[in-house]
């Protein structure tokens, strides 16, 4: 059985979950997969590149970035200052690429995605702003390379969205979603429901571990309005520039206004929306985050918490919804692993 030689770009929460679970479960995935996940290289932004073609001892390097010292402390590795360098020199079958790369311009991820794509190496990532801003022509590119481009994770984390909007439903043709896709959003107006204000809301979703210390990505929804864009490139075709997805976000909101909406029987939710005037992602697009006041008999009122969902409208199935886990790293790390797994099942399949 031959490996599927990976390298692994970005070694942070979402990394280091997919190099454990890699180390412990290889033979099991090879037995039931057919290929044997081997991670050739891992690379961060503080340490660069490092790479054995035979594969790398995962349990020693995760035990060296626990303790805060270099990956390329490795015997017999070779080194390279940045990932990229260490990707042009180098040979894979995937790159996995989860590393954190910003709204301006989605780099470095963009690079090293590009970079595998043109070698027709597949990539699968959780990394939303590369998608978000490119992921009609990531899409595209890995078309004509006929290798697989996945990023399961950038939508609601590992609860299943893409994969089953683009596969489970393949053949349907998209007219419109709407979701709650920001778990820490959620979480915060479903506190406030009940009269707490938003800053102590906020303050229980950081001591929850579900809100970051600074969470303006999150409050402000420029995370959801990523999404969208993911969303709006992988499932409709079509590539939205950020400006036109308008965006508003929970900050200001009073928690009389959530009050009040419970007290209604509706709720506050952070809606994102997506629609197009033609079929199939064409004709002109709406496409926004904002907070709404929703009724009770709205699906996306009864999700709450950390809990994200997705209705999808698409002819002739007309609504699909699903409802899951919007956020945790281990969850986000299981969606790059059933990406993974995807492609070494198709591999298994050419081979
Ligand atoms: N955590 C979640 O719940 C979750 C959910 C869904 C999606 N995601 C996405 O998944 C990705 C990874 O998340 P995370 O939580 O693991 O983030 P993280 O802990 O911040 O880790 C990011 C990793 O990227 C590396 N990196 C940054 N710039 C790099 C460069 N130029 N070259 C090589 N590596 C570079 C960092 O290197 P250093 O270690 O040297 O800093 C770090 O290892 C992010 O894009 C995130 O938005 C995360």
């Amino acid at each position: 059985m031959s490996p599927l030689r990976i390298w692994l770009v970005g070694f942070g929460v979402v990394g280091r979950w997919l190099a454990r679970v890699l180390d412990a479960q290889a033979g099991q995935l090879a037995a039931r997969y057919g290929r044997e996940p081997t991670v050739v290289a891992i690379g961060n932004a503080r340490d660069g590149f490092i790479y054995h073609p035979d594969g790398l001892d995962l349990a020693s390097i995760l035990a060296a970035a626990v303790a805060g010292r270099p990956i390329t402390e490795q015997p017999g590795v070779r080194v390279w200052p940045s990932a990229i360098d260490g990707l042009r020199a180098t040979e894979a079958d995937l790159l996995a690429e989860v590393t954190q790369s910003p709204p301006a311009d989605g780099e470095p991820g963009l690079t090293h995605m590009r970079e595998a794509l043109q070698r027709k190496i597949p990539v699968v990532t959780s990394n939303k702003w590369p998608v978000a801003l490119h992921g009609a022509e990531l899409a595209a590119l890995a078309r004509r390379q006929q290798v697989a481009f996945r990023a399961e994770s950038t939508v609601m984390s590992g609860t299943p969205v893409l994969s089953t909007l683009t596969e489970g439903l393949a053949g349907t043709v998209p007219a419109a979603l709407r979701g709650v896709l920001n778990a820490t959003a959620n979480y915060i107006l479903s506190q406030m429901a009940d009269g707490t204000s938003y800053e102590d809301a906020l303050a229980k979703a950081q001591r929850a571990g579900l809100a970051e210390p600074d969470p303006t990505a999150d409050v402000e929804g420029h995370d959801t309005v990523a999404k969208v864009m993911v969303l709006s490139a992988l499932v409709f075709g079509r590539q939205l520039r950020r400006e036109q997805v308008t965006c508003q976000g929970i900050t200001s909101i009073a928690s009389q206004q959530a009050l009040e909406a419970a007290s209604a029987g509706g709720r506050l939710r952070h809606i994102a929306t997506l629609a197009f005037s033609g079929p199939g992602g064409t004709g002109t697009v709406t496409a926004r985050v904002q907070p709404e006041v929703v009724p009770a008999s709205d699906l996306l009122a009864r999700v709450d918490g950390a809990t994200n969902a997705l209705i999808f409208q698409a002819s002739p199935v007309e609504e699909i919804t699903i409802i899951g886990p919007g956020a945790g790293p281990q969850i986000a790390g299981q969606g790059v692993l059933s990406d993974i797994i995807a492609v070494a099942r198709r591999q298994a399949r050419n081979s």
